[in-house]
């Protein structure tokens, strides 16, 4: 393991993330929790000035959580929607001011039926669409993109050489960074509809 790149994620948050892939390879799709160099290059892509609450898909133990506040967003603007229940707890007791919601992100308007009532300024998402066949993850994609605020970001990170989907509608994926100090390194997708 990268103990550079991994250095500030308590080693508790390790050991339950490789709980976490035990029991869910697919779903949980990395060997540890994101750094905090690929966490800040994925909030660097939200802008905190633009109005709405921002949304973020798949959280885990919550390193990009805490970097997405760190950019600015106050917790009550944060609505996180995690399928794992353990992880969905740890982030309830770090992240009490936030809206934390246990559940599918493949079902976004049954996930979000009481907790969005105005569009997003920004999706984050830390899902592994690279363990989806091509329909779930333009299915995600487009679902995302319609919860958000015109021009407003859907920002996915991946482990791929190519994006997870080069385009869904008009909405093609921009690369925004490249994270070699991460475990594996990272590239983050940004797409926007126009
Ligand atoms: C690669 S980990 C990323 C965790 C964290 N964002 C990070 O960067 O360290 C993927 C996360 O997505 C969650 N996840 C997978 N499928 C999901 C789904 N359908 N709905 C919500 N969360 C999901 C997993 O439980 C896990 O926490």
């Amino acid at each position: 393991m990268n103990l550079a790149a991994q250095s500030r994620t308590p080693l508790s948050d390790q050991l339950r993330f490789l709980r976490g892939l035990v029991q869910s390879p697919r779903g949980v799709g990395a060997i540890a929790p994101s750094s905090p160099a690929l966490a800040r290059a994925i909030a660097a892509q939200i802008d905190p000035l633009r109005e709405g609450p921002v949304l973020e898909l798949g959280p885990g133990t919550g390193v990009v959580t805490e970097a997405i506040l760190a950019r600015g967003i106050l917790p009550e603007r944060l609505v996180a929607i995690e399928y794992d229940a353990d992880f969905a707890r740890l982030l309830t007791s770090r992240f009490p001011a936030a809206k934390i919601i246990r559940g599918d992100a493949f079902a976004l308007d049954d996930t979000l039926r009481h907790a969005a009532d105005r569009p997003f300024s920004a999706i984050v998402s830390g899902i592994p669409l690279l363990n989806q066949p091509m329909e779930r993850r333009a299915a995600l994609v487009a679902g995302a993109l319609q919860k958000l605020a015109p021009g407003a970001p859907f920002i996915q990170f991946s482990y791929g050489l190519h994006p997870p989907i080069d385009r869904v509608g008009q909405a093609f994926a921009q690369r925004a960074a490249f994270v070699w100090r991460n475990l594996p390194p990272a590239r983050v997708w940004v797409y926007r509809q126009p």
